[in-house]
């Protein structure tokens, strides 16, 4: 027998508007991600600045907003005047986060370039590890005043002379983390992190920022961290970072001992994030209140993404090091579908997010010189990016449950739909978390029904850790599936075990 699920839908009844910055990237300097990734002048299939065709199109389909950049840990030792200038005068240097060696070929003229070609929205990460709040307010000269200063002109002598007018700013990174460059407790933290703001902002009060949350919920000082930062920092921030990555099996806070695998809680891990963002949530109107404060601060999902099996960030000092090439499955591109269910589910607070990271490093596209291939993460990040719009729907979901160890009952289904009253476009985002048990699932729209589906598309597999490879490009990939057939205001349509669901309706 199949079991039935079903999901209420009304146009009226909404969560919050969904931020187009929810589907962002993030490129590091750090592995092939940069070197090889979408800077490799030495393929044959680059062009003439460097940049890869093929890598632009997939990064193009995927239609990132926004891209943080240059880092994560590799951030808190760099010094952004290395990647200015000449190329052949850029200096060498040992960046200590991942034990590599940085060309500086590749600095912030070139992430411009790569970002205005993207069309996405850069998002600047200030180094206050090693760094200075100095620093950090000459980076936003640089980068955002018109000419008539030492460094904007600067930026002019360097072929740039129009402000680039980077909007946001991640103050600092993970810098709860015992592996950062310069780790501080949370009020020294918070004390930087709101002089370097004062300081960007008074050289462009147009920015906007965006503070350190905890690096992970395993650290021991989570949530504690992010109270004290918010309480302390609330007046001069617009976002707060969360970071997560998620592993099956579930990492043990040691991160040394193995648990067993256990795909039932693996698919499950979506319960995890929201709990995460609820916390977060709740610590930002906390300190709301307490800051008597009457501007918001949302939440920025800054770094996520699956992460375990290529661990050890060593790259023996050498440049463009293959480490932390993660190979995705099935079953990640399942739990980064519920992660952006999650996203939607969360509209109100969550207003940025960025995939760690784009390219080789824990990223949908791996590439070598003469070719890439589409990791099976791919697939749900594009079509959310590309079908999520407008607003996130508030759903009556029942759904069949199972026992996982990790969070105990589940639902089976886990879903988001989006609507966009300007377009009448829908989005359904279906996840099928059973790995024996096809689902019944019932559309009833509530308010007025589509006029119909326009497209459907869907990822399923018998084998959670079937992935692509160069030899198997196509090995896992969401295929179009025919169009369910609309009843009046409902709609029926049975999905497999391990699968991932997408359909577009349209109203008039
Ligand atoms: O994204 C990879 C790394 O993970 C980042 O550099 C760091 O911020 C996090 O620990």
């Amino acid at each position: 027998t199949v079991r039935k699920a079903s999901v209420g839908l009304n146009t009226q009844r909404t969560l919050g508007e969904i931020s187009p910055l929810l589907f962002g990237g993030f490129a590091e300097h750090m592995g092939r991600c940069i070197y090889e990734g979408i800077y490799d002048p030495a393929s044959p299939l680059a062009d003439s600045r460097g940049f890869r065709p093929d890598v632009m199109a997939a990064l193009k389909e995927t239609n990132y907003r926004i891209m943080r950049y240059p880092g994560g840990n590799f951030v808190s030792g760099y010094r952004w005047t290395d990647g200015i200038g000449p190329r052949e005068k850029r200096p060498r240097r040992r960046a200590l986060a991942w034990r590599s060696i940085e060309s500086n070929q590749f600095g912030p003229h070139e992430f411009m370039e790569f970002a205005q070609e993207l069309g996405t929205e850069p998002m600047w990460a200030v180094n206050l590890g090693t760094g200075s709040i100095q620093d950090a307010a000459d980076l936003v000269e640089y980068m955002n005043l018109p000419t008539g200063t030492l460094y904007s002109d600067l930026r002019a002598a360097n072929g740039h002379p129009d402000p680039y007018n980077v909007k946001y700013w991640c103050l600092g990174n993970e810098m709860d983390g015992p592996w950062q460059i310069g780790q501080m407790g949370a009020l020294e933290y918070a004390e930087k992190a709101v002089q370097a703001a004062k300081l960007m902002r008074w050289m462009d009060p147009s920015i906007k920022t965006i503070a350190c949350g905890s690096s992970a919920t395993s650290m021991p000082g989570y949530p504690d961290w992010d109270r004290v930062v918010l309480d302390h920092s609330y007046a001069q921030i617009d976002y707060f970072s969360m970071h997560h990555y998620a592993a099956n099996p579930y990492p043990t806070i040691s991160n040394t001992e193995r648990l067993p695998v256990d795909t039932d809680s693996y698919l499950a891990s979506s319960v995890h994030f929201e709990e995460h963002a609820d916390t977060l949530a709740a610590a930002i109107r906390l300190a709301k209140a307490k800051n008597r404060s009457k501007h918001d601060v949302h939440l920025c999902w800054d770094e996520w993404n699956v992460w375990y099996r290529a661990k050890g960030g060593d790259g023996g000092w050498s440049e463009a090091p293959h480490i932390l090439e993660e190979e995705y499955n099935l079953e990640d591109a399942l739990v980064v579908a519920t992660w952006l269910n999650t996203f939607l589910r969360k509209a109100d607070v969550v207003k940025i997010a960025c995939i760690a990271q784009i390219v080789n490093v824990i990223a949908p596209i791996m590439t070598r010189s003469d070719g890439m291939f589409k990791q099976t993460i791919f697939y749900p990040l594009t079509l959310f990016s590309n079908h999520a719009s407008g607003h996130s729907l508030d759903l009556l979901v029942k759904s069949p449950s199972y026992h996982s160890a990790r969070y105990g009952e589940v639902p089976q289904l886990d879903v988001s739909s989006s609507f966009d009253p300007e377009s009448g476009k829908g989005a359904h985002f279906l996840v099928n978390r059973s790995q024996t048990e096809s689902l019944s699932v019932t559309l009833n729209w509530e308010d007025v029904a589509p006029d119909g589906l326009t497209q459907a598309w869907q990822m399923s597999g018998a084998d959670p850790m079937a992935g692509n490879s160069f030899d198997h490009p196509d090995a896992v990939t969401a295929h179009e599936i025919p169009l369910p057939r609309l009843d009046g205001r409902s709609m029926t349509l049975t999905v497999p075990p391990l699968s991932f669901t997408t359909l577009i309706s349209h109203h008039m």
